[in-house]
């Protein structure tokens, strides 16, 4: 079974991370498109035409049995798209309210991500939908994929100026649950707990992981799976480091730019 695992950068590498747990046999091809990134700071109508034709070529080229998109800012633009256009089944991402309501005992909680996916109208449904009950305070924010991008790479970060936003708003200080609604946050969790402890924090990482085994539990194990390559669709300035970080998730070859085929094919 093939998986394509796609996001605007690293983030969903922690997606990738437990889809290996769950699924260790799975071939995984792990598409960033850091030549885009950041997705959340892009408009709605230069994003959504972008990824259904990014996507559209990778599964032309890498023919996977189906696409896990690790990246809440595409999910929650271009999911409805990518479903109508292509026949492969996808899993997509959303933030994980459902849980932080669940667990709520105040009723007020946050949700951390993009600008891009706060502002979406997909937010509200999920809001309606699953926290019906709860006072919700977001904040869509700027800095936070970026400095994830920096931890993966080894570099100290300081998250607590680009989260405090959250917390003044007026009556966040009740809030006892957050929803992390962005991919890349997997990789500052750590951080977020030990600046707020009492705070429960969501990541959307293993939903995820568990939705892909569900979706593709019926297709057939691939045979020596695990290793898979990972490709960037612009050139990584710190290429080594990379390579180094991505052999840690089971990539051990690293490509940048496309597959000549790629670039080649008609998408539509
Ligand atoms: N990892 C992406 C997400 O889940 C977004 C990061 C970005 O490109 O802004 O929303």
């Amino acid at each position: 079974m093939h998986l394509l695992v796609f996001d605007s950068g690293i983030g969903g590498l922690g997606v990738v991370r437990e889809i290996r747990r769950l699924q260790p046999h799975a071939r995984i091809t792990y598409l960033a498109d850091n030549g885009f990134f950041p997705y959340g700071e892009k408009p709605d109508a230069v994003l959504l035409p972008h990824i259904v034709k990014l996507i559209g070529g990778a599964i032309g080229v890498f023919k996977p049995d189906a696409v896990v998109v690790a990246c809440n800012t595409a999910s929650t633009i271009a999911l409805v798209a990518l479903r109508a256009v292509y026949a492969v089944p996808f899993v997509g991402c959303v933030p994980p309210i459902k849980p932080a309501a669940a667990a709520s005992k105040s009723k007020v909680i946050g949700i951390l991500a993009t600008a891009a996916t706060v502002r979406r109208v997909y937010l509200q449904d999920l809001i309606e939908k699953f926290a019906p009950e709860c006072e919700i305070h977001s904040l869509g924010t700027p800095t936070l994929a970026e400095l994830a991008e920096q931890k993966f790479r080894g570099f100290p970060v300081d998250v607590a100026s680009a989260v405090a936003p959250l917390f003044m708003q007026p009556g966040a200080e009740r809030i006892d649950a957050v929803a992390l609604g962005c991919t890349h946050y997997t990789f500052l969790h750590p951080e977020f707990q030990a600046l707020y402890p009492h705070i429960a924090w969501f990541d959307p990482a293993l939903p995820v992981a568990k939705r892909t085994l569900a979706v593709t539990q019926d297709l057939a194990p691939a045979h020596g799976g695990y290793a898979g390559t990972a490709w960037f669709t612009a050139p990584l300035p710190d290429f080594d480091v990379m390579q180094a970080r991505l052999a840690e998730f089971g990539f051990y070859e690293v490509r940048q730019g496309l597959p000549a085929a790629y670039t080649s094919r008609r998408i539509f």
